[in-house]
C-alpha cells in the first residue's frame, strides 16, 4: 500500500471509531433546554419529572421505546433542530446511561428524529405504562413504573 493509502485508511478507521456526538455541543444544549427540568445529573424531581439516567438505555431497546424517547413532548417540542435533539439523545445515551444502554444502539441520526420526534405524544402515561410492562416482560425491572 501506498503511504497516501494507508493514510486513508486510518482516517477511515478513525472516522468510524468517532463519537456519534459532539459533547460540548450536546452538554449546552443540554443545558439550555432540558437539565432545567430534568436536573443537573440527570435524576430529575421525584413525583414530577422522571430521571434520564440509567433508564433511557432500556426504553431504546424496544422499538417503541426508541420512538417515545424523541417524542416525548420535552424532547419532541423542545427548541433544539432535529440534528441537536439527536446529538443530546446520543450524548444522555453514552452518558448517563453507559450501562442501560444495549450493545446494538445504534445512535439517533437527524434524519431519524426528522421522520419520528413529531407529533408529540399526547398520551405519555400510558405509553410509558406499556413500555415498562414490556421490559419487566423482557426481565428488565430497572425502570420504574412511577417516579
Ligand atoms: C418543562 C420541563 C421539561 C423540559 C424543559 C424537558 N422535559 Fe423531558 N420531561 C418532562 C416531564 C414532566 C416528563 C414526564 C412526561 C411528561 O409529562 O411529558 C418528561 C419526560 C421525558 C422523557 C421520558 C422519560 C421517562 O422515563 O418517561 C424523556 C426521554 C425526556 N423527557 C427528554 C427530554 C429532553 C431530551 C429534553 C431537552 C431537549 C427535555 N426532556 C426537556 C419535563 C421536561
Amino acid at each position: 500500500m501506498k503511504p497516501r493509502a494507508v493514510l486513508a485508511a486510518l482516517a477511515l478507521v478513525a472516522a468510524s471509531q468517532a463519537q456519534a456526538y459532539d459533547a460540548a455541543r450536546a452538554r449546552q444544549d443540554w443545558v439550555l433546554n432540558c437539565m432545567g427540568c430534568h436536573t443537573a445529573d440527570g435524576s430529575g424531581i421525584p413525583g414530577k419529572v422522571p430521571p434520564l439516567r440509567n433508564s433511557l438505555g432500556h426504553f431504546v431497546s424496544l422499538p417503541e421505546g426508541r420512538q417515545f424517547v424523541m417524542s416525548v413532548p420535552g424532547a419532541s417540542n423542545s427548541a433544539l433542530n432535529d440534528a441537536e435533539l439527536a446529538n443530546v439523545l446520543n450524548w444522555l445515551l453514552t452518558t448517563m446511561n453507559a450501562d442501560s444502554r444495549p450493545a446494538s444502539f445504534k445512535p439517533y441520526t437527524a434524519d431519524e428524529v426528522a421522520a419520528h420526534r413529531r407529533p408529540a405524544l399526547t398520551d405519555v402515561a400510558r405509553t410509558r405504562t406499556k413500555l415498562v410492562k414490556q421490559l419487566q416482560e423482557n426481565g428488565v425491572n430497572a425502570v420504574p413504573e412511577h417516579y
